[in-house]
């Protein structure tokens, strides 16, 4: 374990590598635990570097065996190595070399999961982003592209499959039961890209044929048995490879596309070059087994993995502080993929919710960082929420600034210009504004600034004049002391809403820029702290509709006025947008409530909230899945969030639940006939629209156990479902509500029975039991950590259990004693010693400790500086500890 406090490192500190690297040719003889690795690396000095400067190859934790140079046995005068560094002191003046290196590696001792590793008895690696330096010593950075080829050997009989990036050259017999299996990737790529698997495993075939006519293989690989369970998988892969052609002219530019899917994986997936290597929760699915989400998920992770293809592989970052270039942009690109394949509103609500759950506590709290940091001890704390999802939420905003053929002009540029490049966001940038003939320079702030800006907004209309007044303050609080704050660019996508929503026209504005792209709302582009923006030509007094679709991640606060978003929960044409105004009324209903239990007053909701939800329910022209959304209350953390300071997590759970229960009495006969009408009809699909059947159903049938205070209908249900969707939502209804029932334990049971041999199934079962919202949780998940199908060592076991009851548990998790912290930190510490990576990120739920009440605030710091205290820890989690205690 790397224990060292770690140094910072720099982005103003980039210097291109002295030496690049042209060739490189790998011999993996794989064993168990002392697998041989030769690397022969062609070697090219830099032009304007001067002949024999050293040259230093990064190594993590390596054995080194020998070394050559040009062919000849490098003494120890020619080269140092440690485990973590080769030093060729003198290299050969030539401008190339060869450097040849061999080293030894022992798979089963690591339980990093980077590098080369064992999973379910095969090999496989995970490079991204510093795991290639676990395998040889390399200049193991992504601005170094070298063509690979790569010769696995091994035995045949335990590993008949031999799997590396690129297209299949040879394979053959070794003798002794060995063989072996070569293969080269023609496209130059850095060493996170590079993939090795290696094991026994069944494989899906099928074949694409591209726009311009090639033929691709696609193999997706699963557990033996588990082959029916890849079907779904391999559609979205290839609806993927369409739609990029269809939307961004990117074709697939090798032979053969393959997937691996393993159960040991820290992330959701990694996009090695032709070789993508999956967790397999986001492969395998069949409706037994697999809920909408989890469809949903694999959809979406599929075609984010392909589309690094370009984004990524093609084109990739100089740098890891670029790391957004590669994130936000892919992420940017399977959001659409998945708007086209499903409902766009639909899918822009859930992602403008998820942003709102991680990216901007993220962003306001001690662990904020710019999109494009400037400096980090550790990269792997680095692939974040702001990264990923505020980065996609730029590219969006470049989308709505420049329109559609701006947009699309800017990106043609970018992949002409850069293709086989290791790029940066201002080359990004450069792309747009000279393909849209615009200036980027104030919007390039937003991958600068770290923080939400939020907005102040007011309007005036005057009924002589005909005018409609708007104000616009923009205001950004730094999360961090000494972070800049000035002011950006935000376009607001408006409409001036009359009567039953329909937009009115105007005949000018003055006091902003606006723009209107064809077929798309108008869009005010704010540049300053203040605008006062003056349209004229208003026929009759309009009610303003801003951020439609969300056109910004920033916060609105105050809000619009209550009686605006009243009429615009009924009346905005845009879906998003009456979904916000809704969602922001239940949000104030919820606040009241807390406080009134805080009080020692009943919670309730507002009879207008009341009218308008019954409304919502009730209503048939909305489709299922938007109406699902919209019946869904915010969750505890959002309301947690949104109170901000002194949270008392009991009384926002009681002020929930109590608002819950009356709007489900309220609305208790919508939701019955909703239930009934909703029944399945026909076999399960896991298409929009059979999914939006099940969503809107499943809300119902929350609402109704609230109601009747009962859970029988949650049994009966669980009784009649004939699929996972249904069954796990299903148990957890009967599970949260009756945790000491008898039935629920029954139902537990049978879950576990069903499912004992499925992990991934099982971590639900894990899930459920671990965010029952009660005290006496903290209790049962330290039991189910002796659970059989637990395992202190699987990712996803942990995120399962461990990780859902910090971060989807707020009760339990902030039981008032502090026992819900000792639990995450000694689980934390014990999980820091085999796999770092894992234990920084189960950290990161204690990122919000300072906006807790006093008592749960002391000891949440009381528990988050004994793990600083104890024993040695990893410098992942050394550097999110004191970052959040900082
Ligand atoms: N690059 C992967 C993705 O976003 C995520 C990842 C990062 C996987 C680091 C493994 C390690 O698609
Ligand atoms: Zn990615």
């Amino acid at each position: 374990m790397r224990t060292e406090t770690g140094q910072v490192i720099r982005l103003g500190d980039y210097r291109p590598s002295d030496y690049l690297i042209d060739k490189t040719d790998l011999v993996f003889r794989l064993d168990p635990t002392r697998t041989r690795v030769t690397a022969k690396l062609q070697m090219r000095r830099r032009a304007g570097v001067a002949p024999g400067t050293p040259l230093t190859l990064d190594g993590d934790g390596l054995t080194f065996v020998g070394a050559r140079i040009d062919g000849a046995d490098a003494g120890d005068n020619a080269v140092s190595a440690t485990a973590d560094a080769l030093v060729v002191n003198a290299p050969p003046a030539s401008e190339t070399f060869t450097l040849e290196i061999e080293t030894v590696v022992d798979p089963t001792a690591n339980t990093q999961l980077m590098g080369l590793y064992r999973t379910g008895g095969n090999y496989c690696t995970q490079c991204e982003a510093e795991g290639f330096r676990r395998i040889t010593y390399f200049l193991d950075r992504p601005d170094v592209l070298s063509v690979y080829a790569v010769r696995i050997e091994a035995d045949r009989k335990d590993v008949p499959l031999l799997l590396s990036n690129g297209n299949p050259v040879e394979n053959g017999d070794l003798g002794d039961g060995r063989h072996y299996a070569v293969w080269h990737d023609p496209h130059p790529k850095p060493s996170y890209l590079f993939a090795l698997f290696a094991g026994n495993l069944g494989v899906v075939e099928d074949e694409f044929t591209t726009a311009s006519g090639r033929l691709v293989t696609l193999k997706i690989y699963v557990e033996h048995g588990k082959e029916p369970r890849a079907a779904y998988a391999m559609d979205a892969l290839k609806r993927s490879m369409r739609w990029d052609e269809e939307r961004f002219g990117l074709e697939y530019d090798l032979d053969i596309f393959q997937i691996v899917a393993v159960s040991d994986f820290n992330m959701g997936a990694m996009e090695n070059k032709g070789l993508n290597i999956f967790n397999d929760k986001y492969v395998l699915a069949d409706p037994r087994t697999a809920t909408d989400q989890d469809y949903a998920s694999i959809e979406a992770i599929i075609a984010h993995e392909y589309f690094h293809n370009w984004t990524g592989n093609r084109i990739t970052c100089r740098d890891w502080f670029q790391l957004c270039l590669k994130e936000g942009l892919t992420v940017y690109r399977d959001q659409e993929f998945s708007a086209d394949m499903r409902s766009r509103p639909v899918k822009r609500i859930g992602d403008v919710r998820l942003l709102r759950a991680h990216q901007f506590p993220e962003d306001s709290g001690p662990l904020a960082h710019p999109v494009r940091p400037r400096t980090y001890r550790e990269i792997n704390n680095f692939y974040t929420a702001t990264v990923y999802e505020k980065g996609a939420e730029i590219v969006r905003m470049l989308r709505t600034l420049l329109g559609a053929k701006g947009f699309a002009a800017g990106m043609d540029l970018y992949f002409q210009r850069h293709d086989g490049e290791a790029a940066t966001i201002e080359q990004f940038l450069a792309c747009f504004a000279e393909a849209a003939q615009t200036d980027l320079t104030q919007f390039a702030l937003w991958y600068d600034q770290p923080g939400t800006p939020n907005l102040a907004i007011t309007t005036r209309y005057d009924r002589t004049a005909r005018t409609f007044a708007v104000t616009v303050n923009q205001s950004l609080k730094p999360p961090v002391a000494g972070t800049p704050n000035a002011p950006m660019v935000i376009p607001i996508a408006f409409a001036l809403a009359g009567k039953n929503g329909s937009t009115l026209d105007h005949d000018a504005v003055s006091g902003a820029r606006t723009m209107q792209h064809e077929g798309e709302d108008g869009v005010l582009v704010i540049t300053e702290p203040k605008h006062e923006i003056v349209f004229t030509g208003i026929a009759e007094e309009p009610v303003l509709s801003v951020l439609r679709g969300f056109s910004a991640p920033v916060t609105r606060v105050p809000q619009a006025p209550t009686r605006d978003r009243f009429f615009l929960a009924r009346h905005d044409s845009d879906p998003f947008s009456r979904w916000e105004a809704l969602n922001s009324l239940a949000m104030e209903d919820l606040i009241k409530a807390t406080r009134a239990v805080s009080a020692g007053d009943p919670a309730a909701a507002s009879d207008a909230l009341v009218d308008i939800f019954s409304a919502v329910a009730g209503d048939g022209t909305f489709d299922n899945a938007y109406r699902a959304l919209c019946l869904t209350l915010p969750a505890e953390t959002d309301i947690a969030r949104e109170i901000g300071r002194d949270i008392d997590p009991d009384a926002i759970n009681k002020a929930r639940r109590g608002v819950t229960e009356h709007l489900a009495k309220a609305c208790e006969r919508v939701f019955a006939r909703i239930y009934h009408e909703l029944q399945p009809r026909n076999a399960y699909d896991p298409g929009a629209e059979g999914a939006g059947r099940r969503a809107l159903r499943n809300v119902a049938l929350t609402m109704l156990c609230h109601a009747a205070r009962s859970t029988d209908l949650a049994e009966q249900a669980l009784a009649e479902a004939d699929n996972m969707t249904d069954r796990a939502h299903a148990l957890m209804v009967l599970t949260h509500l009756a945790p000491e029932s008898e039935a629920a334990a029954q139902a537990l049971e049978a879950f576990r029975t069903a499912f004992r041999a499925e992990p991934i199934v099982l971590d639900k079962w894990f899930t459920i039991q671990a965010t029952v919202p009660r005290a006496e949780t903290v209790e049962t998940v330290q039991a189910l950590t002796k659970a059989p199908g637990f395992s202190w060592d699987n990712p996803n076991r942990l995120r399962s259990l461990i990780g859902a009851f910090a971060t989807g548990n707020p009760v339990a998790f902030n039981r008032a004693d502090g026992k819900g912290y000792e639990l995450l930190c000694a689980a934390i510490r014990r999980i820091d010693a085999k796999n770092p990576q894992v234990a920084a990120r189960l950290m990161t739920a204690m990122r919000a400790w300072r906006n807790l009440e006093p008592g749960r605030r002391q000891r949440a710091k009381t528990a988050i500086e004994s793990l600083r205290r104890g024993d040695r820890v990893s410098r992942d989690l050394a550097d999110i500890i004191d970052r959040t205690l900082a």
